[in-house]
């Protein structure tokens, strides 16, 4: 299983660096910082998701649903260049490695996190399916990347925002692009009837690993985390406004909505569920 996993994060690893290196609009000095962040180590989970998802609806290899994958990827990866900026998180770790803006300076960060989103969304664009069903795929794309802005823009300016309002920030920040990696195989195919069931699973996902996150900034290990923790003081997350404890419990509830979610999809132990028990720790 683990040796599975290994191979596959291997592959997506691959294709995420090829396609930054063969992206046509070429551009070396974001190409540089944009691989400084994408090449590290890291899970994978959103591209790790919509594969599994892939292969739990079609026999076919996942060759074509391969580029989709990693377009959630890169659009992860531009929003946490973004994210570590000073006029931002201010974070000057990431993936164990300096933050983007460390090494390139602020200017080239946000320049190559420009230059990410263009290549994803160049990904979508000329991937291997009917092109009606590319556009709905590219405008997935585009909402995604519409929620995390508004969702970043209430992380940043929120004043004494209610529980409702934060999840709601977690579903625009974070579940909006699990949602998407989620729910593009299921377009890709033409299954539309999983479509309003697997938006609610990357959502759901999305929002509890977010509570995970904003968990582990207050008792994480930053050598574990690849990143600085502490860094949330002041920010609106949910510990800071119900404590650890009632987060880890809504984050559980969450974690077994999701399963639930698998389990009317996909059948007892799947694959997908598998992993989603890996995402959501
Ligand atoms: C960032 O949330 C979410 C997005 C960039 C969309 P955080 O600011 O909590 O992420 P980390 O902790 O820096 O990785
Ligand atoms: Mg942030
Ligand atoms: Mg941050
Ligand atoms: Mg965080």
């Amino acid at each position: 299983m683990y040796e599975h996993y290994r191979i596959l994060v291997q592959m997506i690893q691959a294709e995420v660096i090829r396609s930054l290196k063969q992206h046509p609009l070429k551009n070396e000095v974001c190409l540089e910082a944009a691989l400084h962040i994408a090449s590290a180590p890291s899970h994978l989970w959103r591209p790790l998701l919509c594969i599994k998802v892939w292969h739990a609806l079609t026999r076919e290899s996942h060759q074509r649903i391969l580029p989709i994958a990693c377009s959630a990827e890169l659009i992860h990866v531009a929003s946490m260049i973004l994210d570590d900026l000073p006029c931002m998180d201010n974070a000057k770790i990431r993936r164990a490695k300096p933050a983007c803006h460390i090494l390139f300076g602020e200017g080239i960060a946000a320049l190559s996190s420009f230059w990410l989103m263009d290549v994803a969304q160049h990904l979508v664009h000329k991937a291997d399916f009917p092109k009606p069903r590319l556009d709905v795929l590219e405008n997935k794309l585009r909402a995604a990347k519409d929620f995390m802005i508004k969702g970043q823009m209430v992380d940043l300016e929120a004043v004494n925002p209610s529980v409702e309002q934060v999840i709601e920030m977690y579903r625009c920040k974070s579940g909006a692009l699990y949602a998407y990696a989620l729910t593009a195989p299921a377009i890709a195919l033409g299954r539309e009837e999983a479509v309003s069931l697997l938006t609610e699973l990357g959502e759901s996902v999305g929002i509890a690993y977010q509570m995970a996150d904003d968990i582990f900034d207050v008792e994480g290990d930053k050598n574990v985390l690849g990143k600085e923790v502490g860094m949330d003081a002041g920010k609106p997350t949910l510990p800071r406004l119900i404590g650890l404890e009632r987060t880890r419990q809504r984050k559980n509830e969450l974690k077994a909505r999701c399963f639930e979610i698998c389990r009317q999809l996909f059948g007892p132990e799947s694959e997908v569920e598998q992993l989603v028990n890996k995402v959501i720790v």
